[in-house]
């Protein structure tokens, strides 16, 4: 009897610290080593080892914080917005999600602007009904990148449908347009200007007859360029590219950017947005998601370099791995 005691005496602390070194080991497990390249449709995991939730949405570089803000979809609970930050666009650390959807029932493809006059965050998004029908743009603001936002209003840009959007904004105006997916399910894409506070749609609102979802523009020596997906739901298809010497047009339809057969569905993706890289010289990102057949949280990412040639085509190639020493420099 007097034996058993003694030993439970000395089990004790050995099992204590193995039950600390138990609890410590989850943590240092999962801690990734950082990412120094993008790896397209692979596992993107954040800072903490997680999947990053964080689909249809865009990035913007504070230079104030000298840090990029990724927003998007987050599709696990609480559904509504997410907000990853990053200094080198790879490693990117969970902000949390930065509005809660709450009541509304589909909240879709946010894309953020910030309005340095008022020094607010400004957050557009597809705001509608579980069966797609309400079709509106909403709209929600935050005095920091980080959250919370606060829906605003939501409306539909001077009377037509809205769903897929998709940003641009003018370096040198600051005027910043979206692009929708309107009228008829989609049928065709409209280009609204937004008011110079960003809190709301003008009536420069055009038909740019493109065809159909998942907008995306860059400009270039000049030229917008407007990227487009088909209309299959969370399948991926061959994409489109127009151009158009002004941004509300008129656009010319082009062809399918993707290079390659496997082009022919977008490298597995569907276009979201289009961030033009500070720092370097004709440095744009496009980002896509691979859905997977249906927008789960897990959905991966595809990010490549857009190709604008010298006889001003956009091409898209595809890389396994790639990093951000493809782009030149520019000198400060
Ligand atoms: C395709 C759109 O691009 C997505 O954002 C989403 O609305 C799905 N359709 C829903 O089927």
């Amino acid at each position: 009897m007097m034996k058993s005691k003694i030993m439970a005496f000395r089990i004790k602390p050995v099992l204590l610290v193995l039950c600390v070194i138990a609890s410590l080991a989850p943590s240092f497990a999962q801690k990734p080593t950082p990412h120094t390249s993008f790896k397209p449709g692979g596992e993107w995991l954040d800072t903490d080892g997680k999947h990053i939730d964080c689909h249809g949405g865009n990035i913007i570089y504070v230079d104030s914080l000298k840090t990029y803000y990724w927003y998007g979809e987050h599709r696990g609970q609480p559904r509504g917005a997410s907000c990853y930050s990053s200094k080198d666009l790879y490693n990117w650390k969970n902000e949390g999600v930065v509005l809660d959807k709450g009541e509304i029932e589909i909240f879709e493809r946010p894309k953020v602007v910030y309005d340095a006059a008022k020094q607010q965050y400004v957050m557009w998004f597809h705001y509608d009904g579980n069966r797609y029908t309400v079709a509106e743009l909403g709209v929600a603001t935050s005095d920091k990148p980080t959250g919370p936002f606060v829906v605003q209003h939501h409306e539909r840009p001077n009377g037509h449908e809205s769903r897929d959007i998709g940003m641009y904004l003018e370096p040198d105006t600051k005027k910043a347009y979206i692009g929708y997916a309107a009228d008829h399910t989609n049928r065709t894409i409209r280009m609204v200007e937004l008011s110079d506070d960003y809190l709301s749609t003008t009536t420069n609102d055009v038909d740019i007859e493109a065809h159909c979802e998942g907008p995306g523009i860059l400009k270039k020596n000049g030229t917008y360029y407007l990227l487009t997906s088909g209309c299959s739901g969370w399948t991926p298809n061959p994409a489109t590219y127009y151009t158009a010497k002004n941004i509300l047009g008129p656009y010319t339809k082009q062809g399918n950017p993707f290079v390659g057969d496997a082009g022919n569905n977008s490298f597995n993706s569907q276009p979201c947005y289009i961030f033009k890289i500070p720092g370097y010289k004709d440095a744009y990102l496009y980002m896509g998601d691979r859905w997977n057949g249906g927008g789960r949280p897990d959905s991966q990412y595809v990010f490549l370099p857009i190709t604008i040639t010298e006889d001003g085509k956009m091409e898209l190639h595809w890389y396994k791995e790639w990093d951000l020493s493809m782009f030149t420099p520019v000198k400060k």
